[in-house]
């Protein structure tokens, strides 16, 4: 059945209303907890910040501005490795800074607009009760366009502007000698879903992206529209020394309590490093100068 076409006028997009429903006054990380609904890898281990701490002397930074922090596990981590912290959450505003940028899942939490091609294959905005409305022009269109061309009616896509703009943001404080990584779960131009990606998570379960600010509202993030390198988190972090290897049987009868130490720190590595979970997440960085730029890709590449 074709969608109910309304304008944007009378009825709030989908980004807006996502936006009210993860931020507004009563939104749901205005209330809640990431670590309750979801696990990031700075939940699934500490290896992970250890990492980003060597990423951080690599590129001869003493400080790390974790955006989108949530409960601030790195941080904690990082600071534990001798590093400054600055923590930015909502109402927090972005710092200059000539140390490392980590955004470790706050881009797909950033709202963006959704488009779906209509029966006459025109693009419009979904709205928030999720029928069509406006058609898409401007930037939205040109994005689209440029990023995540649609092909049959029927077909949706998050359009990644916002995302852009948000990461252009992080990019435009960097300061000489800074560094900035945003890492998220995402899709390159080449393997775009042709039904989008916007979903739900609560209470550690995935589920109907509501927009009641019930559940957290995600959409995997357009990683090669933000512009920088991209290197997969597998390879990152084994450029930078977490290793999944497990410890030798022989361990076992010399020093049973570091090879059950080290049979764990594989298991977590593993987590970090799976190509069908974290493993797969893209890093996408950019540094502020040429130099900068060497130091990044000496660390992140193997
Ligand atoms: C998915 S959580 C990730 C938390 C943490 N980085 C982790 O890896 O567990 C996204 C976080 O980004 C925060 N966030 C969203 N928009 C933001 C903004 N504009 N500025 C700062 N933080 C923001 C949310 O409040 C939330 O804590």
């Amino acid at each position: 059945m074709a969608a109910v076409r309304r304008s944007t006028a009378e009825l709030t997009t989908f980004r807006e209303a996502w936006d009210a429903a993860l931020y507004g006054p009563d939104g749901f990380y205005r209330r809640e907890r990431p670590a309750a609904h979801f696990r990031t890898s700075v939940h699934a281990s500490e290896l992970f910040g250890q990492a980003v701490a060597r990423l951080a002397r690599a590129v001869g930074a003493s400080e790390v501005v974790d955006v989108g922090a949530g409960s601030g596990e790195l941080g904690r981590v990082l600071r534990s490795e001798g590093l400054e912290v600055v923590e930015v959450e909502l109402d927090d505003s972005l710092p200059s800074t000539a140390g490392l940028v980590i955004a470790n899942e706050w881009l797909d939490n950033v709202p963006c607009e959704v488009a779906e091609l209509d029966e006459d294959g025109v693009p419009r905005y979904l709205l928030a009760d999720w029928s069509l409305g406006d058609v898409v022009e401007g930037n939205d269109l040109a994005w689209l366009e440029t990023w995540w061309p649609l092909a049959e009616p029927g077909d949706r896509a998050e359009i990644g502007l916002t995302r852009d703009q948000a990461w252009a943001d992080v990019v435009g404080r960097l300061a000489p000698g800074g560094v900035a990584v945003a890492i998220d779960y995402g899709h390159v131009r080449a393997g775009r879903p042709p039904y989008g990606t916007v979903t739900g998570f609560r209470a550690g379960r995935e589920c109907d992206p509501v927009l009641d600010g019930s559940c957290d509202v995600t959409a995997h993030v357009a990683l090669d529209s933000l512009g920088g390198s991209l290197v997969m988190q597998r390879d990152a972090l084994q450029a930078l020394g977490v290793s999944a290897a497990r410890p030798s049987l022989e361990l076992a009868q010399t020093d049973p309590l570091r090879y059950i130490a080290e049979l764990s720190s594989a298991g977590e590595a593993a987590e970090l490093l799976d190509p069908s979970g974290l493993g797969g997440f893209g890093w996408v960085w950019t540094a502020a100068d040429e130099a900068a730029v060497r130091r990044a890709s000496r660390a992140l590449s193997a």
